[in-house]
């Protein structure tokens, strides 16, 4: 064992995006000695890429909003599959979080007397994100890492950690390598947090970047937790479809928060063609009357440009579809003429520079392309609502990498403000519970020197797989079979695939040494996206209805049985197993939140 560099902090924190960042402040705030271990660069978190705003009820612009009514949206966007204490846990303590943020230095836009300003998001009665242009979360990761620095917590960056180790059944630390130099490193610690983020590189269009390879879900599944409702995977209705270097990076739902307009080929505004009942009701049902609407404040909430994620998604899933699509597989986006170009480049100046620069489409004057991009993944490492504590003694999580907080679909800006609140409360529990462990557990000398070996073996196997084919072919049948709609016969198609895929990693072959050495990371991630797969795809086959994130061409409707269970997956051997688990049972003193319109 001293043969590896070693460290011994009381807690870890695994990912630098918001959650692990607020995860390392609450916890090195309550005296833990806390190292944060990022793969990337400190700064650079898939964070960045929710750019509209924070969900917060301060009641700013509209007075009348509360966490009550956010947490009403919340769970009905998710289907009523949310953890409904997570929800409400979220939508009572983010209002402080965004203060917070304040009090460290975030410079929210202002409302004409003084206070942060809140815009229009999908699925959200109220104007609520409170955002910096079109630039929210950059903003967010550079306060929280000015306030992380100056904490004396312990940094290092561009590690991948591999594998959680244990002491019997509780964690004892982390263990992986660096990525420039390849030289494995133990981290012994009392408690781990796992802020590793999402999972959208096994999907070949995504807003996600190259770090997003659900490396914390492995890690966990691996260490025993539980896996959750890993069938739901969020696809922005808006990414860019044109030139194909960039298909998939993300155009914030913003530009429709602050009126931009869905249209299909013919220049319709096709959104009205997918309005549900309860919506008609309450707003215009014609693009005249629509048009009389949109420039009234109240209106522009409820325009069906403005439907939760996953239903605008399919709509233009459907007109594409129907070869009512732009050019290049997707629909336009407006908002050169409701808008003034001055308007548009103070508001949303990453989007102008975004298709100037990367597709040369002025948007002060010209529709965008754009087209669903897999952006998040609802489901993830089962844990406990309060303390986001696991089922693995001293393993806790945060942010995307945790189940339950948004069920079957997440609401646009519902994501920085869980990142803070549930990344503080895994801090402060993993400080805690770590405070409880009188002596450093112990790692076993023989199992790391296994573990070494085994992640050496793509570089010394003698197979001929390269791991750019296989992550290649990956995404092509997570595209085609896992995508925004799901049939039975294409999910076990994937799963085979999937066999294949594995199979194949254990014969792939990487040249060159251990310093930075791309292919050999790739091979080491692509264990990660298997598993991952996997359970997204399992998962799937097993939910026989449709819900949020999850549809399916052959059961089309939401069945009863599958509104009161989460499907939960846990890793036993090479296999995952599946079972159904009951939803935590909502009290009654907020049922009747769920009465009114
Ligand atoms: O569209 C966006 O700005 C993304 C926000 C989010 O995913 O919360």
């Amino acid at each position: 064992m001293d043969k590896y560099e070693t460290h011994e902090h009381d807690v870890i924190v695994v990912g630098a995006g918001g959650a692990g960042l607020r995860a390392a402040i609450e916890a090195s705030a309550k005296g833990a000695k806390t190292a944060l271990i990022c793969k990337s660069l400190l700064g650079k978190a898939h964070t960045v890429m929710a750019e509209g705003g924070i969900a917060a009820a301060l009641g700013n612009v509209y007075p009348e909003d509360g966490w009550k009514v956010h947490f009403r949206d919340t769970m009905r966007g998710g289907k009523m599959l949310n953890n409904w204490r997570m929800a409400q846990l979220h939508a009572q303590e983010a209002p402080a979080r965004v203060l917070e943020l304040e009090e460290w230095g975030a410079l929210f836009d202002r409302t004409k007397d003084g206070r942060i300003l809140q815009r229009d998001f999908g699925g959200h009665r109220y104007a609520r994100l409170a955002h910096v242009g079109d630039r929210t979360g950059l903003e967010m990761i550079r306060t929280l890492q000015q306030h992380a620095v100056h904490k004396g917590i312990d940094v290092f960056m561009e590690f991948n950690v591999q594998r959680l180790v244990k002491d019997g059944d509780k964690i004892a630390g982390a263990f992986g390598y660096y990525r420039e130099t390849g030289k494995f490193a133990l981290f012994k610690a009392k408690a781990v947090v796992l802020a590793s983020g999402g999972v959208g590189k096994s999907w070949k269009f995504t807003s996600n970047s190259w770090e997003c390879t659900g490396d914390g879900i492995a890690l966990a599944a691996n260490a025993g937790a539980d896996l959750q409702d890993l069938e739901f995977i969020q696809f922005h209705p808006t990414g860019m479809v044109w030139p194909p270097s960039v298909r998939g990076l993300l155009v914030t739902e913003g530009v429709r928060g602050d009126g931009g307009t869905l249209r299909n080929k013919s220049g319709k505004r096709m959104m009205f063609d997918y309005i549900p009942e309860f919506f008609k009701s309450e707003t215009a049902d014609t693009e005249e009357e629509a048009d009389r609407w949109y420039d009234d404040k109240k209106a522009n909430r409820r325009t069906p440009d403005l439907l939760p994620r996953d239903e605008v998604a399919r709509a233009i899933n459907s007109e594409v579809k129907a070869g009512r699509g732009s050019p290049h597989g997707g629909v336009f986006l407006d908002i050169a003429s409701r808008r003034t170009p001055e308007f548009i480049k103070r508001r949303l100046p990453s989007m102008y520079h975004q298709f100037k620069e990367l597709a040369d489409v002025d948007i002060t004057t010209e529709p965008m392309e754009v087209g669903p991009t897999c952006h998040y993944a609802m489901g993830g490492i089962r844990n406990e609502a309060d303390s986001t504590a696991t089922k693995v003694p001293g393993l806790f999580v945060a942010g995307e990498v945790a189940a339950g907080m948004h069920g079957a679909n997440r609401l646009g800006g519902n994501s920085l403000s869980d990142l803070v609140v549930f990344g503080r409360r895994a801090g402060l529990y993993a400080a805690e519970y770590a405070a409880t462990v009188k002596t450093q557990p112990t790692v076993d000398a023989g199992e790391l020197e296994e573990l070494a070996k085994d992640l050496l073996g793509p570089l010394d196997g003698d197979g001929d797989e390269s791991p750019y084919t296989i992550h290649h072919d990956l995404q092509e049948s997570m595209q085609a079979n896992v995508g925004i709609v799901r049939r039975e016969d294409e999910l076990k198609v994937a799963l085979d695939d999937l066999q294949k895929f594995k199979a194949r990693l254990k014969k792939v072959k990487v040249d060159g040494n251990r310093h930075f050495n791309p292919g050999w990371h790739l091979a080491l991630d692509l264990r990660s996206m298997l598993i991952v797969s996997e359970a997204c795809a399992m998962a799937a086959l097993e939910r026989k209805e449709s819900r949020g994130g999850h549809t399916r061409e052959d059961f089309p409707k939401t069945d009863p049985h599958f509104a009161k269970v989460n499907i939960v997956l846990q890793r036993v051997g090479d296999e995952l197993q599946r079972r159904e688990e009951p939803l935590p049972v909502m009290p009654d003193e907020l049922k009747p939140l769920f009465e009114e319109k």
